[in-house]
């Protein structure tokens, strides 16, 4: 299998799709690289992009707080995107971009090898659970595929701009912590 450092170092010089032409920074992931629990979300922003760590933005913010609700932490989980590189004007991903950078994140849940993923929002639901994937009808739903327990709940940005949104993902956190007591009961 390929080690951190040899995935790391092919991630950091990629050029396989046109963001690497506007990227400060590949923003590779972070956290324990042996994790129970991974969350995944859709590409670098602005301020990811010139730090080189994912969401260190406002949705960052928003997303320690929704950590910390779970009793995880940045130390303790590991934090991935779909796409490593900013696409301009925090545009989605398009699908070439997000088909060529898909390995890199395959490779990233098979070294981690984690019990729990945790999708944030639309973009990473439908590219690691189901392309028809809606988010609205099926956020907190979980499937089990591979051995891993899958979720999805409505990204950090969402429930930013949408308040409206937050009670139904505070139950949804309030599951995952629950699953998450459940895998560590089971080791
Ligand atoms: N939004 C994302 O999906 N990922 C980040 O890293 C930052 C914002």
């Amino acid at each position: 299998m390929i080690t951190w450092q040899e995935l790391k170092d092919s991630c950091y010089s990629c050029r396989k799709c046109g963001l690497c032409g506007t990227r400060n920074n590949v923003v590779f992931g972070v956290g324990k690289e042996n994790a129970d629990i991974m969350f995944i979300g859709e590409g670098p922003g602005e301020q990811e992009d010139l730090q080189g760590e994912p969401f260190v933005g406002a949705a960052g913010k928003l997303l320690d707080d929704m950590l910390s609700i779970i009793d995880v932490n940045r130390t303790n989980c590991y934090i991935a995107n779909i796409v490593k590189c900013r696409p301009p004007m925090n545009r989605d991903p398009k699908d070439e971009e997000q088909d060529a950078c898909f390995p890199y994140l395959q490779k990233q849940i098979e070294l981690v090898n984690p019990a729990i993923i945790v999708c944030l929002g639309r973009i990473a639901a439908k590219r690691l659970i189901d392309p028809d994937y809606r988010i609205t009808r099926e956020h907190g739903k979980w499937i089990c595929r591979n051995g891993i327990w899958m979720t999805a709940i409505y990204h950090p940005s969402a429930l930013l701009r949408d308040l409206t949104k937050r009670p139904e993902t505070f139950d949804d956190l309030m599951d995952i912590r629950q699953k998450l007591r459940e895998v560590h009961a089971q080791l």
